[in-house]
């Protein structure tokens, strides 16, 4: 058990800060698109190049097998899961791409999908739907639902007798909202519906382990907040349900009940996913429960202010529970893409406008590296708003 660390105390988060180098030409406040790795985790990144490329061939055909094996269960031990339930992916896309291509559809099933779900999740399910596969059944979620029952209702009502999969975004990107996936894949299960999770942004941000989720396919980043360096992401199956999936990239020499059946990936850079271990151990030393706190501490530190100025509408919902780091706002009378442009030009803070339905939010997203006066800067940049 790691200690309790206050999520205010300065000291200790210092000495955090100062095992990440982030660039001193602006205040980074984009760390949704991925979590810049700590030195540590760089300098065992280099180190496994090194190596990998002074041993060449050698290192791949007589070491790697068991590294890699390690290092799936070291994964599997830090998920709360299986080692056979575990599969190393590039990212979530690819996770995504190998559930959804991969699942036994017929051409009459629907598959229901929220407005706020990710890009290339929609883009690979519109594909699908185009090739005939499945149709698609829209779900709309609320900003501000005042319980989790709201939620649900939401996706209940998408779901017709011909629902075979719901895709659910567990921490949703461009506004940070925490969604109840527990309670919805319960509620799926019950009517014999599965749920793909989307957990790119909520694994190893808000601590959790795998199987509180109560899903059998979940797809996480692991180079978002665990803090792997880039080019790694996770796909967890629960072993009874590995069968079903059929698999993306070519594959004859495993069984079907063998998770390895889905990873023909060829030829796969070994120094990021080497570098896993060393990102857990890093994650394991500050402790989730610490670090969940700390994010939304740096949240609140600008949001509680922001809240207070009249041109600002916070686009999170209001319970502390429903969001952690990741927050979004819109301002009633400025587009949001322009309210980047101003924060960069005039205060060197960086962040990013995506599209939520028809607008533009502007989002907000601390890393560990950050501290409250950055957050202060924030706030004073947005008091002086034009
Ligand atoms: C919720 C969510 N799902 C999936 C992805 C896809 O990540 P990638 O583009 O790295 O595959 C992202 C990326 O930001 C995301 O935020």
């Amino acid at each position: 058990m790691t200690q309790h660390i206050e999520a205010s105390d300065e000291r200790y988060w210092l000495d955090i800060r100062s095992q990440y180098e982030p660039s001193p030409d602006f205040i980074n406040l984009e760390n949704g698109y991925f979590g810049m790795a700590s030195r540590p985790v760089m300098d065992a990144l280099e180190a496994y190049n090194l190596l990998v490329n002074r041993e060449a061939a050698f290192f791949m055909r007589t070491k790697y097998p068991q590294r890699l094996a390690d290092v799936v269960q070291s994964l599997a031990a830090f998920f709360g899961v299986s080692a056979d339930e575990v599969l190393v992916v590039r990212n979530p896309t690819e996770g995504m791409n190998i559930l959804i291509q991969g699942y036994p559809f017929g051409p009459d099933d629907e598959v229901v999908v929220a407005d706020q779900d990710y890009d290339s999740v929609k883009e690979t399910l519109t594909m699908m739907e185009q090739r005939g596969r499945f149709r698609l059944a829209p779900v709309q979620l609320p900003f501000h639902p005042v319980d989790d029952e709201e939620i649900l209702a939401a996706y209940r009502k998408a779901i017709t007798p011909k629902t075979r999969v719901l895709i659910v975004t567990h921490l949703l990107h461009r506004t940070g909202q925490i969604l109840p996936v527990a309670k919805i894949a319960r509620m799926a299960q019950d009517l014999g519906i599965d749920v793909f999770v989307d957990a790119a942004h909520s694994f190893a941000h808000i601590d959790y382990r795998l199987p509180e989720l109560q899903s059998s396919f979940v797809v996480v980043h692991l180079h978002k907040w665990l803090g792997a360096p880039l080019g790694v992401g996770m796909l967890y199956i629960r072993s009874n349900r590995v069968r079903d999936i059929a698999p993306l990239y070519g594959d004859t020499s495993h069984a079907a009940e063998d998770i390895r059946k889905l990873a023909r990936f060829g030829t796969t850079p070994p120094g990021p996913i080497l570098a896993i271990e060393d990102a857990i151990a890093f994650h394991n030393r500050i402790g989730g429960r610490n670090k969940e706190a700390r994010l939304r501490y740096l949240k609140e530190c600008w949001v509680n202010e922001a809240k207070t100025l009249q041109r600002i509408e916070l686009m999170i919902p209001d319970a502390p529970e429903r969001s952690c780091g990741i927050a979004a706002f819109r301002v009633k009378d400025r587009d949001a893409q322009a309210v980047v442009d101003y924060l960069l030009a005039e205060h060197r803070i960086f962040t990013v406008a995506p599209m939520v339905g028809t607008t533009r939010v502007v989002r907000v997203t601390p890393h560990l590296y950050n501290t409250p006066e950055e957050m202060a800067k924030l706030v004073h940049a947005l008091r002086q708003l034009p």
